[in-house]
């Protein structure tokens, strides 16, 4: 019997529910009451994170994870967690978005992916855009103005935008047409964004200044800028 009962138990992805959705309350007197299972929720959650483009090699990317091991975390966390609080507030002013700069490896992608997921959770729909892949993506489907249209406009319209490692690798001109285009349509409707980017402010403005200085306007109250210095690169500790 009681190893039936086993065999049953592990052919559960969720033993609470088994895989129905509901739990059973027991109630005095009364029918037991429904409730939805837990399990649902992260089902949920997960199916939303793939619209968003988050995939599962991020989820351990969350505020809880982020240690504090040296100054430039500490600055970093407390401005991504003041954000994260002021969110209500600062979205739909002119200083509505943050900005992860600088040193590689220090936690820019980290910390920009657990706002996302605290964002999500809260059901602020963010949109991931990792900047070379999309970038790529769209210069080889130029001639396909419908895809071009699609894609630029899912970046310019969703709530909140991810954009991670923005200016990785060799730019020209048509690169930075693109991303112009997303982040003037942004800034003009007044949409967060958060980015990550290994440059620093100084080097997003000499690249572009009509981009730069739209990002260091929307990001002024939360520009977190990492020395480049190999002891801020959490992989090498
Ligand atoms: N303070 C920290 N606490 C825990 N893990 C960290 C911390 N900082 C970075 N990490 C981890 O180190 C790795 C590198 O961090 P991350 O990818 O966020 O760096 P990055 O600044 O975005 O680097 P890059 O410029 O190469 O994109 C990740 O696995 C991340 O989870
Ligand atoms: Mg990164
Ligand atoms: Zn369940």
């Amino acid at each position: 019997m009681k190893n039936e009962n086993d065999q049953k138990k592990t052919s559960y992805k969720c033993d609470k529910c088994c895989d129905t959705g509901w739990m059973l309350i027991p109630q005095e007197n009364r029918q037991p009451l429904a409730v939805s299972c837990e399990c649902r929720k992260i089902e949920k959650l997960k199916s939303e994170w793939k619209y968003s483009g988050i995939n599962v090699e991020h989820s351990n990317s969350t505020f809880s994870n982020f240690k504090i091991w040296n100054e430039a975390s500490e600055r970093a966390k407390d401005t991504a967690v003041a954000y994260y609080n002021d969110f209500d507030e600062a979205r739909n002013g002119r200083r509505n978005s943050i900005l992860f700069c600088g040193q590689v490896g220090s936690g820019k992608t980290h910390l920009s992916v657990a706002l996302a997921l605290n964002f999500l959770k809260q059901k602020i729909k963010v949109v991931y855009m990792p900047y070379r892949d999309v970038i790529t993506k769209v210069k080889q489907n130029m001639i396909d103005e419908e895809y071009y249209s699609r894609t630029i406009s899912k970046y310019q319209l969703c709530e909140v935008l991810l954009i991670d490692d923005l200016f990785k690798g060799k730019i020209n001109e048509s690169d930075i047409n693109i991303i112009f285009e997303i982040i003037n349509y942004r800034y003009l409707n007044y949409l967060p964004i958060i980015i990550s980017s290994e440059f620093s402010v100084d080097r997003l403005l000499f690249f572009d200044e009509g981009i730069g200085s739209r990002i260091y306007e929307m990001c002024k109250d939360y520009v977190v800028e990492i020395e480049k210095d190999t002891r801020n690169n959490y992989r090498l500790k």
